[in-house]
């Protein structure tokens, strides 16, 4: 078995056993300062549309970008599964998602994510059958963004937990090692989790729901400040320490314009 392959079956094995955690990366000094801080997933997320790239959201971010940011991230992972995300429309048939997911396998993921349930199980089922792990995400879909109007809580009825739960079933069905489930009520979550033979990884849905949790790096260390989801705590300040590690390096430096003679 290959090293991915190997590290992807670890994190399935965690089921019932272990709290899986997740972090997102984008580049090489945060994917190793994770790997060494013992994370058991790196997740390059199309996230990096707005948190890198100052994009409004994820559904300007391509496979180019994606596969620049794996290439980075991979140099500083070596224990942590590191998953690459694919983009929206970079897998809209079977074909180009086998297609899609050999370029960020190439760029260094271990494994890839895509968004949707049920409706992505044949791709997914391509996608490992092709030898490279796949990790889903249900619930709230941020590809789906421009077209439901916004972000959307899911499973707050009880036909769209059983949805839910029928999403789960078909993608650890179809191969993935691993699940997402974002933005789901917390009695959803639970229900998803009880049901699911593969961890899941919980975002936005209730604390203590989920076999695993997820956070984006930028939310955790107060790196973006100005979108902090509700659902976060932040654990640092890193915005407010560079703006004043700025200004003190600035009033440091100040050399008075007339105080320089040869
Ligand atoms: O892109 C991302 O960061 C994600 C996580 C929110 C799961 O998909």
């Amino acid at each position: 078995m290959n090293q991915s392959l190997e590290k992807a079956e670890r994190i399935r094995a965690c089921k019932n056993r272990r709290h899986v955690t997740l972090v997102t990366a984008y580049d090489y000094p945060t994917g190793r300062l994770l790997d060494e801080a013992g994370v058991d997933i790196v997740l390059v997320g199309d996230s990096v549309g707005m948190v890198l790239l100052g994009f409004p959201d994820t559904t300007h971010v391509t496979l180019d970008h994606m596969i620049h940011h794996v290439e980075a991230t991979a140099r500083g992972v070596k224990n942590a599964l590191l998953v690459g995300d694919m983009p929206i429309h970079t897998y809209d048939t079977v074909e180009q998602a086998v297609q899609s997911a050999r370029r960020l396998f190439q760029a260094g993921a271990d494994a890839v994510k895509l968004e949707g349930g049920a409706a992505q199980a044949e791709k997914i089922r391509a996608i490992v059958d092709a030898g490279i792990p796949a990790v889903g995400h249900i619930g709230l879909l941020p590809q789906k963004v421009l077209e439901e109007g916004g972000y959307k809580i899911k499973g707050k009825s009880s036909a769209e937990e059983e949805a839910l739960v029928k999403d789960v079933e078909a993608v650890a069905e179809a191969g993935a090692c691993a699940v997402v489930v974002e933005g789901v009520t917390p009695h959803a979550a639970r229900q998803i989790t009880v049901h699911s033979p593969i961890p899941t990884l919980g975002i936005g849905s209730g604390a203590h729901t989920c076999d695993g949790d997820v956070v984006v790096i930028h939310d955790l260390v107060g790196a973006f400040p100005w979108f902090v989801p509700a659902f976060v705590k932040p654990r640092a300040d890193v915005a407010g320490s560079m703006t004043a590690a700025v200004r003190e390096w600035m009033k440091d430096s100040y050399t008075d314009p007339g105080s320089i003679s040869s």
